[in-house]
């Protein structure tokens, strides 16, 4: 009698049985580049504020070794299994979103060496292609999501590794700003060659963000940038120059709470982010609404090209402006610095 094979091998236990935990949820805040975005590209210093926006990230496993990943808010789900990719729909553009979620996640499982898979479902308040860093954000939550369900001990340096090496598929040439952000939340002073500087200043900034609602490829405008630079640099090298006198200058207004002086160096900030081709006039009329309504100072955010906008604001003010915006075809939501970064809520 021959005995079936099923019965020759004993199954390999389970991921549960051996000890690892079932489902974990954690997440990582948007952001919003106060000063220095583009010129941080060239080794200039940038500021950048974590605000209380969230995307949410659950991980569990799977017996098989596939990543199954799943976006609510885009729509699109797809299996990545060794040597195949499965969307359910909208197959390039699933690909495109999907790809730098499978590349955290397989960092995650190479580190760990478990031989298992992961589904991951994400579900963000954040608008995505805006500025507001969403994609750094969802890759450093499933990072700490993922290493949590394997009972991984993983450094925040090593959460920021990953989240960078993913956003290298999306945008070629990132600075390294949006994952430092999500991944350690706050105030951040950053620079390419220094890395992070968290700044404990304790001063409110009252923003409101607009949104243009016209999605831009972050890779593309910094692509431009680079093409005006090369065409013109003797022009545009002094920008990149007065761009980090600009930062050095509203670290001073911040230390001392001066928010005036503030609004002041973020209007200065968009007139350089123009001169340079960024700025639109889809963002210039939500800026210019958002001036007009009592704002203290507003400028683009992000890499522009249409996509978010903020304004600094008297408190008194702020919902002025948030309408002001809305009247002439934006969207917009009032948003407050938060010290978290990346987290792990719940298992
Ligand atoms: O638009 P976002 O959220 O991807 O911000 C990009 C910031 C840039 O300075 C334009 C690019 C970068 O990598 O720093």
């Amino acid at each position: 009698m021959t005995i079936p094979l099923l019965w020759a091998t004993p199954p390999s236990p389970s991921p549960s049985k051996r000890g690892l935990t079932l489902e974990v949820r954690a997440s990582a805040p948007a952001k919003v580049i106060l000063f220095g975005e583009h010129f941080v590209v060239y080794n200039q210093p940038a500021l950048v504020l974590a605000v209380d926006k969230r995307v949410q990230v659950s991980a569990r496993l799977r017996e098989d070794q596939h990543i199954h990943i799943r976006s609510s808010n885009l729509g699109l789900s797809a299996i990545f299994t060794e040597d195949h990719f499965q969307p359910q729909r909208r197959g390039k553009e699933a690909h495109r979103r999907l790809e730098p979620i499978r590349i955290a996640t397989q960092k995650i499982l190479d580190i760990s060496g478990e031989k298992v898979g992961v589904e991951i479902e994400i579900s963000s308040r954040i608008p995505v292609a805006a500025g507001l860093g969403s994609s750094a954000a969802v890759s450093a939550a499933v990072a700490a999501s993922v290493s949590r369900l394997l009972n991984l001990q993983i450094s925040k340096e090593k959460i920021f590794d990953i989240t960078l090496e993913a956003e290298r598929f999306i945008h070629r040439t990132p600075s390294g700003i949006d994952p430092a952000i999500s991944t350690y939340g706050g105030l951040i002073l950053f620079q390419k060659d220094r890395g992070v500087t968290p700044l404990e200043i304790d001063v409110d900034l009252p923003l409101v963000v607009g949104d243009t609602q016209l999605k831009r490829s972050t890779g593309d405008m910094v692509a431009e940038v680079g093409k005006r630079r090369e065409q013109c640099p003797s022009v545009i090298d002094p920008v990149l120059k007065a761009g980090a006198e600009i930062v050095q200058s509203a670290i001073q207004a911040l230390k001392n709470g001066d928010l005036p002086e503030l609004g002041e160096l973020m209007d200065i900030n968009q007139g350089l982010l123009s001169a340079v081709g960024v700025s639109n006039e889809s963002l210039e009329r939500i800026i210019y609404a958002a001036r007009n309504a009592g704002a203290l100072g507003a400028k683009l955010t992000g890499a522009g090209g249409g996509g978010c906008m903020i304004a600094l604001c008297p408190e008194e003010r702020l919902e002025d402006v948030a309408q002001a915006i809305r009247e002439v075809g934006g969207t917009a939501f009032l948003a407050r610095k938060t010290d978290d970064g990346v987290r792990v809520e719940a298992t």
